[in-house]
C-alpha cells in the first residue's frame, strides 16, 4: 500500500511516475512537524533494520550515523563522509512492521539514523514543501518492491555493456588505446569496452574530438568496432567558454545556459577552465544538449559516461573575487591579524562552495529557481537530457549510458558510477554494501572503479576487487592520474587476471538473465541476505555476503593477506569455485558457519538450495559467449529460466519469447 502526502508546493522531481492516492494528515508512523522547514522522527526499536538511501557511506543497515543528500564531487569516501555524488531519499524500516518512506525533496535533506540519538530517526529539510510516499509492506522486500513500481522501469543497457571495461584518466591518444587492447588481447583477458576520459576531447571541450591525437576518429572507432571493442566517452556537464565553439555558441544564443541573478550568464571553472551549465532543468535546454550527442552518435559511438554533473564547480568567478579581495588584504595586512590558516580556509572555500549554488538560476517552465533548491535534480536532468535525445535519434538501439550524480527517478535513463573511490581494502567492501542499496533505489546499471581511482592499487587488491566485479553490472576498471598503471596486464602473472574476468563471460548468460528480470519486473538484481531469509538474525547482519539474482550467493574476498574467509550459509547451499585454467569445482555444504579457501584467482559463489544457473565455456567478448552449450551447475532436478534477446533493440519482455527453461538431471 503506497500513500502520498503533500506537504506545501513541491517542485515536481519526476522520481513518481504512477499516480498515488493523496492523503491529508500526516502519515501513520513517526511525528511530522513543518514548523521549522520539514522534520519526520521516529523512535527505533532495537530489532529496526533501517535500508535504503542508495548511494551513501557506511552499511547496508544504515543506522548508526548521519547521511545527507546533497549531490557533492566529494572525492574522499572516508568513514565520515555525510554527502556523495547523489540523492536517493528512500528508506526503509524493518523491525515489526515494514515501511518505505521516500521524500522526494530536490534540495539538501538529512537523514539522521541514530547518530544525535541512538534510537531516533530524523529526518529533515529547510523547506516544507515536497511530497512524501509511505509504503507499508509485509517485510522490506516486498516493501522495496512497492516502490519501485511506481518510481518505473529501470534503465536497460546493450548487452556489450556486461563486458568488461578498461579505463584511465589519461588515456590520451589513438596509439594508447590500441596498445591497450593489444595488452589485453595478447593475454587472452577478456575485454568489450575503452572508456575515453577527458584527454580524448580537444581542451576538454564536451562533443570535440581532439584532431591532433585521433586525426581520423570515426575510422579509428570502426578499427576498434573490428576488433569487438566498443569505445565510450566521458561528457562533461559544464560547456567551455570559447568565442567560435558551436556548443557554446549555440547555447548563448538559444539561451540554454544557467543564469546569475542580473540575468548574466554564471560561469564557473572547471577542467576546461571557465564554463556555462547548460539549464538541464529546462526543457528547451535539455533537448538542445541531448541533440549534441548525435555527433558522436553518427560515427558509431554507442555509449557515453556523464561526469561532473553535481554540479563539480572548481570555482566560480565570484568565489575567485572573493579570494582575490581576500589575497589582497592578507598581502597588504601589516597588523597580522591573519595567519596563514586563514589563508588556507579562504583558498579551500573555492571548491565545491555551497554559497555558489545560490548565485545561478533555471529557468522552469518561465519560472525562475534559484539552483540550490533544486540542485539534487542537475545531475539526474543531464542524463534524462541524453536519454530522451536517444529515444529520437536512435529510437530502437540501446545506448549504454551512466551518470556520476542522480536522484531517484534517473535510474529510468541510465546506470551509476560510484565515483571516485581510492584503492582501499575498505573501499572495496564499501562497494560491496553499496550495490543492494542502489538496487532498492532502482540503480540497476551500477559499479565502481575497479581496483580503485586514487591512490595506487595493489596486484592482490585488484584480483579481489575484479572478483567481487564479476558480478557488478558494470564491471570496469578506472583510475586516476599518476598513479601506477593498472590495466591487468601491467601485473606479473596475468594469467591470473584471465582467470578472474573470464569468470564474468561464462557467468554472462545467469547475469544478463537476472539483470533482465530484475529490470523488467522491478525487482532486485543484489539482494541483502535478510531479504530472502527476514526470520534468520545472523543473515539480517550480514552485510559482506550478497544474494545476485535469485539462485546464488556471493561472499568475496575483502582483506589482505588471507587465503580465505568465513561465510555464512543460511541454508544447505553447494559451492560453486571457478579456479586457474577454468577449473569448476563444487563441494556441497551444510548450512552454518564455514571458513572457505579462494585463492588470488578464484572465484566462489554458493547455489542456493533446489537451484541451479548456466554457466558458458570461456569467451574473450560477450558476442562470443556461447549460449548454445551451457552446463547447468546445482541442484538435480532444478530447472533455470534464461532470458535471452538480441541485446541491442528495445525488443525485451519479461514472456516466453523470451525465455527458455533449462533443467538440471544430473547432480552437481
Ligand atoms: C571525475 C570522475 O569521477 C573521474 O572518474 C574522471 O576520471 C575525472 N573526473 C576526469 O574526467
Amino acid at each position: 500500500m503506497v500513500e502520498k502526502y503533500v506537504y506545501g508546493t513541491p517542485f515536481e522531481t519526476d522520481a513518481v511516475v504512477v499516480p498515488t492516492d493523496c492523503k491529508n494528515g500526516h502519515p501513520p508512523i513517526g511525528k511530522t512537524d513543518i514548523e521549522n522547514g520539514y522534520t519526520w522522527t521516529y523512535t527505533m526499536s532495537d530489532n529496526d533494520i533501517v535500508y535504503g538511501l542508495g548511494e551513501a557511506n557506511r552499511g547496508i543497515n544504515k543506522r548508526g550515523y548521519i547521511y545527507i543528500s546533497n549531490c557533492t564531487d566529494e572525492s574522499n569516501h572516508t568513514e565520515d563522509i555525510c554527502s556523495l555524488y547523489t540523492a536517493h531519499n528512500f528508506i526503509i524500516i524493518s523491525g515489526e512492521q515494514h515501511w518505505g518512506l521516500f521524500f522526494d525533496y530536490p534540495s539538501v535533506i538529512s537523514f539522521d539514523i541514530g547518530y544525535s540519538r541512538q534510537d531516533l530517526l530524523t529526518v529533515h529539510c529547510d523547506s516544507s514543501d515536497l511530497n512524501v510516499y509511505i509504503i507499508n509492506g509485509k517485510n522490506a522486500y516486498d516493501v522495496v518492491l512497492q516502490f519501485r513500481k511506481i518510481i518505473g522501469q529501470s534503465y536497460i543497457p546493450p548487452k556489450f555493456a556486461f563486458g568488461f571495461g578498461q579505463s584511465r584518466n589519461g588515456y590520451a591518444t589513438e596509439d594508447e588505446l590500441r596498445q591497450v587492447l593489444k595488452g589485453y588481447r595478447k593475454n587472452h583477458i577478456p575485454l568489450d569496452m575503452i572508456f575515453m576520459d577527458i584527454d580524448y576531447m580537444e581542451n576538454f571541450k564536451d562533443f570535440t574530438v581532439n584532431s591532433e591525437s585521433f586525426p581520423d576518429f570515426e575510422a579509428f572507432v570502426n578499427e576498434m568496432r573490428e576488433q569487438k571493442i566498443h569505445l565510450i566517452p566521458i561528457i562533461d556537464a559544464g560547456v567551455k567558454i570559447e568565442k567560435g565553439y558551436d556548443v557554446y555558441e549555440e547555447g548563448v544564443a538559444g539561451d540554454y545556459f544557467c543564469k546569475r541573478e542580473d540575468n548574466s550568464i554564471f560561469a564557473a571553472t572547471v577542467w576546461p577552465g571557465r564554463t556555462h551549465f547548460p539549464d538541464f532543468l529546462n526543457r528547451n535546454a535539455r533537448e538542445w544538449f541531448g541533440k549534441q550527442y548525435k555527433k558522436l552518435l553518427d560515427i558509431g559511438i554507442d555509449g557515453f559516461w556523464n561526469d561532473m554533473n553535481e554540479p563539480a564547480i572548481f570555482h566560480s568567478d565570484e568565489g575567485l573575487g572573493e579570494v582575490k579581495q581576500f589575497l589582497r588584504e592578507y598581502l597588504d595586512d601589516t597588523t597580522d591579524q591573519f595567519t596563514t590558516y586563514h589563508l588556507f580556509a579562504h583558498i579551500g572555500t573555492l571548491r565545491n562552495n555551497p554559497k555558489d549554488y545560490t548565485r545561478f538560476f533555471h529557468n522552469v517552465d518561465g519560472q525562475r529557481i534559484r539552483h540550490d533548491k533544486v540542485h539534487n535534480l542537475y545531475g539526474y536532468n543531464m542524463t534524462r537530457a541524453a536519454s530522451e535525445a536517444f529515444e529520437r535519434i536512435v529510437p530502437s538501439q540501446r545506448i549504454l549510458m551512466f551518470s556520476r550524480s542522480s536522484y531517484i527517478g534517473m535510474h529510468r535513463y541510465g546506470g551509476i558510477w560510484t565515483g571516485d573511490n581510492k584503492s582501499w581494502w575498505s573501499h572495496l567492501l564499501l562497494n560491496i554494501k553499496m550495490m543492494p542499496s542502489l538496487n532498492m533505489c532502482g540503480f540497476l546499471y551500477i559499479g565502481a572503479d575497479l581496483g580503485g581511482f586514487g591512490a595506487n592499487t595493489t596486484r592482490d587488491l585488484l584480483l579481489r576487487w575484479l572478483a567481487f566485479g564479476v558480478f557488478t553490472p558494470l564491471m570496469r576498471n578506472h583510475t586516476t592520474r599518476g598513479t601506477r598503471a593498472q590495466e591487468c596486464y601491467a601485473f606479473e602473472h596475468p594469467e591470473d587476471f584471465k582467470d578472474i574476468i573470464s569468470v564474468r563471460y561464462r557467468l554472462l548468460p545467469y547475469i544478463y538473465s537476472e539483470y533482465m528480470k530484475a529490470a523488467l519486473n522491478n525487482d532486485l538484481y543484489f539482494k541483502p541476505l535478510g531479504f530472502l531469509y527476514p526470520d534468520d538474525d545472523i543473515a539480517r547482519s550480514t552485510e559482506d555476503q550478497l544474494i545476485i539474482g535469485n539462485e546464488i550467493m556471493i561472499t568475496p574476498v575483502y582483506t589482505q593477506n588471507v587465503p580465505g574467509r568465513i561465510v555464512y550459509l543460511p541454508e544447505d547451499m553447494l559451492l560453486v569455485k571457478f579456479s586457474g585454467k577454468s577449473t569448476i569445482f563444487t563441494q556441497q555444504f551444510f548450512a552454518g558457519h564455514h571458513y572457505i579457501y579462494i585463492g588470488l584467482n578464484e572465484v566462489v559463489l554458493f547455489i542456493r538450495k533446489g537451484h541451479c544457473i548456466p554457466v558458458a565455456m570461456p569467451a574473450e567478448t560477450v558476442g562470443n559467449v556461447d549460449s548454445s552449450t551451457l552446463t547447468l551447475f546445482g541442484y538435480n532436478g532444478a530447472s533455470y529460466d534464461l532470458y535471452e534477446d538480441d541485446g541491442i533493440s528495445k525488443n525485451y519482455e519479461y514472456s516466453q519469447k523470451y525465455l527458455r527453461r533449462l533443467s538440471k538431471t544430473e547432480q552437481y
